[in-house]
């Protein structure tokens, strides 16, 4: 009896699938979002600053799922604009801290000094590189106290990534973005994306 219904359950949703002529709304009963659990209201939000950096190196997926598996209601995120107009989860305006950037011989020529924020400041900057040059990159821990055995291992992130990470958790998790130098970025970019909200 249990395995019929089973069957018809499939069935069902396989139908209504089928005869679904939404795509919006398909997209949205993948999600399972009426099934999720809610924000919730009984305490002070968790804020995740940039993932669960302390463990994982930061703003990289892998920060992000350990911390909503931790418990975190919200993650919170730096956004940085790449030369080519890709919004990116990062901190620095420079690569120098945070990925193996100094190792990459193709890119020694591309180290620079601007001025940023009044100061100025010499490293490899993210507006100076694509979207496909900061993927092939790996990012790494910021400070040497902390645990070094995750540094190689993962991407940077773009924004629609992040949005992603927090859509597809089991329950509902918000995202905590921070425009980072909008003055810098704003000098060095002319190909930002307009996202409507
Ligand atoms: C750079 O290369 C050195 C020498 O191979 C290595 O010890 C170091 O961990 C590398 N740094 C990064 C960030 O990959
Ligand atoms: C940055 O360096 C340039 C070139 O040396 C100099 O003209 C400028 O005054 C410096 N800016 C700051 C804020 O120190």
């Amino acid at each position: 009896m249990a395995a019929f219904w089973l069957i018809s359950i499939i069935v069902l949703v396989l139908l209504s699938g089928e005869s679904n002529a939404n795509p919006a709304a398909s997209q949205q009963s993948q999600l399972d979002v009426n099934h999720r659990k809610p924000l919730q209201t009984f305490r002070p939000y968790n804020i995740a600053h940039r993932g669960s950096n302390g463990e994982i190196p930061e703003e990289t997926t892998a920060a992000y799922l350990r911390a909503i598996e931790e418990g975190a209601d919200f993650i919170e995120s730096d956004i940085l604009a790449t030369k080519d107009g890709h919004l990116i989860c990062f901190h620095d305006v420079i690569l120098d801290a945070t990925t193996d950037i100094a190792n990459r011989t193709e890119f020694a020529n591309r180290k620079r000094t601007y001025e940023v924020e009044r100061q100025n400041v010499t490293g490899w900057f993210v507006v100076d590189f694509t979207l496909e040059e900061l993927k092939s990159l790996r990012v790494k821990q910021r400070y040497n106290f902390r645990d070094q055995q995750y540094n190689g291992k993962y991407q940077i992130i773009t924004f629609d990534e992040y949005i992603l990470i927090a859509l597809y958790a089991d329950r509902v998790v918000g995202i905590y973005p921070e425009l980072k130098n909008p003055i810098f970025i704003n000098e060095h970019e002319n190909n930002l994306p307009i996202y409507e909200i």
